[in-house]
């Protein structure tokens, strides 16, 4: 089979800079259960506060399933591994205010990590 070769550019050879990097699912089940209109409030709230892809900024990545998808949307932070299930844009906006402008987790909206459970 013939590749061609893939379109490049000098910003496509490093990651953004970022502190933190946050994935929002954008699976299958996730999409059915908003995930796609959450994507542009979180999107939004982040540019609004100047903190996409700035170095003590996020670097926003959609993804495919994450697995735990009876609790997605799922949208998780890193290195911080904050594991949320956000429903309506309130929470989401709720994760940006609380967890990621001020470095406090949300609890109420964390979903258990296997090792809690034992
Ligand atoms: S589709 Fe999002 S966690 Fe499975």
């Amino acid at each position: 089979m013939d590749v061609k070769p893939a379109a490049s550019q000098p910003d496509w050879s490093l990651p953004p800079p970022h502190r933190r990097h946050v994935f929002l699912c954008t699976g299958p089940r996730c999409v059915r259960r908003g995930a796609l209109s959450l994507w542009k409030v979180l999107r939004r709230r982040l540019v609004e506060h100047d903190l996409v892809e700035t170095p003590g900024g996020i670097l926003l990545t959609r993804n495919g399933c994450q697995f735990p998808c009876n609790r997605g949307p799922l949208l998780t932070v890193y290195p911080d591994r904050c594991w949320y299930g956000v429903q309506d844009p309130q929470q989401v906006l709720r994760v940006v205010d609380e967890h990621l402008l001020h470095g406090r987790p949300v609890a109420a909206l964390r979903l258990p990590l296997p090792e809690d459970e034992t």
